[in-house]
């Protein structure tokens, strides 16, 4: 789909003429962290962008990384992109873009640096809370709402970071080696329905090679795949310091550097273009080609003025406004995945709760502000512990313990200068300080559950783990926390866990527990939708976009392939990524892709799949069978027959979120093109191929199957 009109293209080459070769090379390079240079005799403004993507960061100075420190930067803190994904919604991706563009466009910036559209490979990548899913099929549908909406409002979305940029470690150099099949039906299609579905006006080269070859150097990818296969029109930038060689870059579709250091002069596409332009190594027509991508989506903008000097009519945005608090609060209230709820310990009775005691220093804690470039400065964020006092009201009497040692994370003003190396964590263990907190916990957990009264766990990760820069090291609960929570489980059977975290946790006690709850860093109002999950005030209907492994070693990025090696990473895994290879390999899984439970039951019927032209459609009936309104998420997986090469047993085609309440049956119609519903790569032919049939399963989960047909 095409944003850029004739019009567009018209003024951009008229502005185009009229440029000199200093004017042009200060458009295609910061002259300020988050701007280029404007051309004022032209009336071109400076194009000034920000991250992105859970919401407009905090103003910096042009030329360092310190905020301004003023007070009229504050923004909604809007939830992550794991939590948007697990809301199954795109209605809600649509509505948080909207919020977004406007509050970029309210900021008075030009580009929102998001969609993080990377596909989850291992749970350790420190920046999946960033990112969506580990599968194509829900990133896209998701991302494509997400950039309509931002685009709305005179603003430009960013699909980052194009491509495979999969792991933190070593992330400026990393190469990653994947099969064309990999690329094709994993690692790209985000990006493609992005650009083709949505328009989106912008893409940001990843730092990582592909393949042996650096992306923002990439002519497969920024131009053979992005402008000619998929036609984008759009402008492309590098990640910040994504840009190593001059020529290299400025031959291929990369059209502006960026980058982490003040000495604008001496980008590469700065003071060293122009060199080589001089010097013939790098001809103008390429420096003329960023230049009028830039122009084209400026104009799009309405920032450029008209033939006649006047301004086109801009929208103006607005941010920090309670609507969007709103829309925060209905993204978060459809991201809390209910995962066990044995014996219907939730939610909790609050008419007869007198008092509810909270463990674990994530119920005391706010995260909006760290992880790397998507700290928010948030106008607030409520913590767990906030939101339950809240919710329950004076009648209940709440009493919290830490149980664990974790300190608030304060990200350092500062660090994205230096955030070109790789970084280690820290280890605050004192173990007589943990040994004290911990007694104090079982202690404390003892005489409630004597009283039978009620204790709600609220443990998990934080911006130390979940972060730009630097993945985990392994896939267990940090602080201390599973050996806190069996002592306590041995005290407390009914105690309730939950979570506030970025990417999945080990959870060995898992068996022993009869209710578990997981948040994602979800937004200003996040604690206010775990809290009315809790209390039954909100009927859960996350499911999860991830699979929850048991252990790390059960996840093919580190059994088949390499992860987290410095220089070269093998993707040998292939497409058997998250729940392809779980499923496939009928490996043992701790939470599967789809899993999230209701307070409420939904029955299925009436399979009917069949082709309707170009399309597949998926049609079958659900009905509420319990006694609460409640929605859930209706999954269609494809295993494709006859295709004669290796293929996933089960791959999600389509979804849809449905709404009903106690007795109500609804028809659910999934419509996807056969293009895409039989569509795979073949290995054989090195091409897209279509297979002739296809297993179809719908369910709540991808093993929580309730009805299967064939598809001829
Ligand atoms: C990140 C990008 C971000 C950019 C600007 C880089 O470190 O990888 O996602 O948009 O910085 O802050």
């Amino acid at each position: 789909m095409t944003v850029i009109t004739e019009a567009n293209t018209a003024k951009a080459r008229a502005l185009l003429a009229e440029l000199t070769l200093d004017e042009k090379i200060g458009m295609i390079h910061a002259a300020g962290l988050f701007r280029t240079e404007g051309v004022p005799r032209l009336g071109i403004p400076p194009f000034r962008m920000d991250d992105g993507p859970m919401g407009v960061r905090a103003e910096l100075h042009n030329d360092s990384w310190v905020p301004l420190y003023n007070t009229r930067d504050y923004v909604t803190y809007l939830p992550s992109g794991s939590a948007l994904a697990s809301t199954w919604n795109p209605d809600l991706a649509y509505a948080t873009g909207v919020a977004l563009g406007e509050e970029t466009r309210g900021r008075g910036k030009d580009v929102i640096l998001g969609p993080s559209i990377n596909i989850k490979r291992s749970p350790l990548c420190g920046r999946n809370f960033e990112y969506m899913s580990e599968d194509p099929v829900l990133t896209a549908e998701q991302a494509v709402r997400y950039v309509e909406g931002v685009q709305e409002s005179d603003v430009a979305a960013c699909a980052k970071h194009f491509a495979a940029n999969s792991q933190e470690t070593d992330r400026l150099y990393v190469d990653e080696a994947i099969s064309n099949r990999a690329l094709r039906e994993l690692y790209l299609p985000a990006f493609e329905a992005a650009v083709k579905r949505a328009g989106v006006l912008s893409v940001m080269g990843a730092y990582n090679l592909v393949n042996g070859v650096r992306c923002c150097e990439n002519g497969w990818l920024l131009d053979d795949v992005l402008r000619d296969e998929w036609d984008f029109d759009g402008f492309t930038v590098s990640d910040w310091s994504g840009v190593k060689r001059t020529k290299e870059s400025a031959e291929v579709g990369l059209d502006v550097e960026m980058s982490v250091t003040p000495d604008f002069d001496d980008y590469y596409f700065a003071n060293p273009l122009k060199e080589a332009v001089a010097r013939g190594e790098v001809s103008e027509q390429d420096v003329d080609r960023k230049v009028f991508h830039v122009l084209c989506v400026m104009d799009a903008l309405h920032m450029l003025p008209d033939g006649d000097g006047t301004r086109p009519v801009r929208k103006a945005g607005r941010y920090a406004t309670l609507d969007y608090l709103q829309t925060a609060l209905d993204v978060a209230r459809e991201s809390v995945v209910l995962l066990k709820n044995d014996d219907g310990l939730l939610p909790l009775d609050a008419d007869r709760v007198t008092r509810l005691l909270v463990i674990g220093a994530n119920a005391d804690r706010v995260h909006s502000n760290g992880g790397g470039s998507a700290e928010i400065k948030a106008l607030y964020e409520k913590s767990p512990l906030l939101a339950l006092c809240s919710q329950l009201g004076g009648n209940v009497k709440v009493e919290y313990v830490p149980g664990y040692h974790a300190e608030q994370v304060v990200q350092d003003v500062s660090w994205q200068e230096g955030s070109l190396e790789n970084s280690a964590g820290s280890d605050d263990a004192d173990e007589a300080r943990d040994c004290t907190l911990r007694e104090e916990a079982v202690a404390r957990a003892r005489a409630y559950s004597e009283a039978g009264d009620p204790i709600v766990f609220v443990g998990g990760l934080d911006h130390e783990h979940d972060l730009e820069g630097r993945d985990r090291t392994d896939m267990t609960l940090p602080y201390g926390q599973d050996a806190l929570i069996e002592a306590l489980l041995d005290v407390a059977p009914n105690m309730i866990v939950t979570f506030v975290a970025g990417s999945p946790v080990e959870m060995p006690w898992a068996d022993r527990a009869k209710a578990i709850v997981w948040s994602w860093y979800s937004g200003s109002e996040g604690a206010t939708a775990l809290a009315e999950v809790l209390t039954g005030a909100v009927n859960p209907s996350g499911h999860l976009p991830e699979t929850f492994p048991m252990t790390l070693d059960d996840c093919p990025a580190h059994s088949i392939g390499t992860f987290g090696h410095e220089g070269h990473v093998e993707y040998t895994e292939d497409i058997y990524v998250g729940y392809r290879y779980y499923e496939t390999k009928d490996v043992p899984v701790r939470f599967c892709f789809g899993h999230g439970l209701s307070y409420t039951t939904f029955e299925y019927a009436d399979l009917d799949v069949r082709r309707v032209d170009d399309t597949v459609r998926v049609a079958c009936t659900v009905t509420n069978t319990g006694s609460r309104e409640g929605k859930t998420v209706v999954q269609a997986y494809f295993g494709l027959e006859g295709t004669g090469e290796d293929r996933p047993v089960k791959e999600l085609k389509g979804f849809a979120k449905v709404d009903l309440v106690p007795g109500e049956s609804r028809q659910v119609i999934i419509d996807i093109p056969e293009a895409k519903a039989l569509g795979y790569w073949s290995v054989g032919a090195d091409k897209w191929a279509t297979a002739w049939g296809a297993a179809v399963y719908v369910g709540e989960s991808v093993r929580d199957i309730r009805l299967t047909a064939d598809l001829d």
